[in-house]
């Protein structure tokens, strides 16, 4: 068993440690033992180390061998399979898909069953948002192909925020703007979000901002009505009012069009932090508010119900994920040795966007 660890305050810096042979690992009554089968790894993966205090990302997985608390582990989303059980109710072999550390194995304590969903009871994840400790039965789903397992894993959670970004402008009525300028706009995170804000055929204009080099893939995508690189940003239309969807942190370019926008920058929603180099605070946004989807699908879950919840963003995030499969080009790392061989370019942000990267065990 083994687990890949991050210096907390050094993200650019890792190390992998062999923990015991899972035969010596003992269960109590409710513990599941899971080995991880696959997970995806984006820019979202580093945000969660540059979050990890602020959000509280590193509690979720303590690191072991880590007596002065410098290492921490950020979670994936991905599969695991049951290899011993301590639940009468869940068997080996049962499959799960959800939130895992950057490891070979995860104990959880599983309750609050249901056909479809279990969760993870651990005294230390209570205290984090309840969405990350649920768990999908996946194989209760009778549409479930593992075949599409890494498209699912990459897409899903991401596409599942850019469908709440949608849904939160369009409850506010768009901000009052006639255009929606989203930052760092090839992400994965970003191109969810353009989707299914395209879809609805009353929301404004949108305004992908980008670097030099993922210029090209992001025209290609096509689903901006026009794309920018950052050195481009004072071509933007200034005299339009204006909602910024922000998934860099980059508080050079925000400072930037807050300057130029001036009143006609109506809101900006901070969502990410792709640019964590160049991330900080400025008095200039006072419009500025920080967006967290695990907030607001509680509250759509406590408006509508988690079955008509499912229902209404699932419909919408399957069709996002289909259309944005056909510009993914998965490539498979093997093992925690092959991320680590990869990691400083997730890092530096030097992988091209058109990749989504997935960890085999
Ligand atoms: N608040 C929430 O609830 C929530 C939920 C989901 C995701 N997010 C956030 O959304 C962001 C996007 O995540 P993702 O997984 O979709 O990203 P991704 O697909 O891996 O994004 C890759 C792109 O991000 C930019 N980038 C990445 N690293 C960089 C670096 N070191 N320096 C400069 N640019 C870099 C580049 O885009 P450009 O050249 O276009 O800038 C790159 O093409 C993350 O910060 C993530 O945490 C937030």
């Amino acid at each position: 068993m083994a687990q890949f660890q991050i210096n907390k305050t050094k993200y650019s810096s890792t190390q992998i440690v062999e923990t015991q042979d899972q035969k010596d690992i003992s269960l109590m009554s409710g513990e599941i033992l899971l080995q991880i089968d696959r997970f995806a790894y984006t820019a979202n993966n580093i945000t969660y180390a540059v979050a990890g205090d602020l959000i509280g990302y590193w509690q979720f997985f303590p690191s072991i061998q880590d007596d002065q608390n410098r290492y921490g582990i950020t979670p994936v989303w991905g599969f695991a399979d049951v290899i011993k059980s301590a639940h009468k109710d869940i068997s080996i072999g049962e499959r799960l898909y959800g939130y895992f550390p950057t490891a070979t194995h995860l104990k959880i304590h599983a309750d609050h069953l249901s056909s479809f969903t279990l969760q993870d009871v651990s005294q230390h994840r209570q205290s984090l948002p309840s969405g990350y400790n649920l768990y999908h039965r996946v194989q209760a789903d009778p549409a479930y192909n593992p075949e599409f397992d890494n498209h699912y894993m990459l897409l899903q959670p991401l596409h599942l925020t850019g469908w709440c970004l949608w849904d939160y402008s369009k409850m506010n009525n768009w901000f009052g703007a006639e255009q929606i300028v989203i930052l760092s706009a090839s992400s994965k995170t970003s191109i969810g979000t353009a989707l299914s804000i395209l879809h609805d055929k009353s929301s404004p204009k949108l305004i992908g901002i980008t670097s030099d080099s993922n210029k090209t893939f992001v025209k290609k995508l096509d689903i901006y009505h026009d794309t920018l690189t950052y050195d481009e940003v004072h071509q933007i239309d200034a005299s339009t009012r204006t909602l910024i969807i922000d998934m860099s942190g980059n508080i050079k370019v925000i400072d930037q069009l807050s300057d130029l926008l001036g009143t006609n920058l109506r809101h900006c929603i901070q969502v990410g932090l792709t640019h964590w180099e160049q991330a900080g605070r400025s008095p200039k946004t006072e419009h500025k508010e920080f967006f967290f989807a695990p907030g607001h699908i509680q509250q759509r879950i406590k408006e509508w119900g988690f079955k008509e919840f499912t229902i209404r963003s699932e419909t919408s995030v399957s069709k996002t994920t289909q259309q944005a499969s056909k510009h993914l080009e998965i490539e498979e790392l093997q093992s925690l040795t092959g991320l680590q061989k990869i990691y400083s370019q997730i890092v530096e942000g030097s992988i091209s966007p058109q990749k989504g990267l997935v960890v085999t065990m």
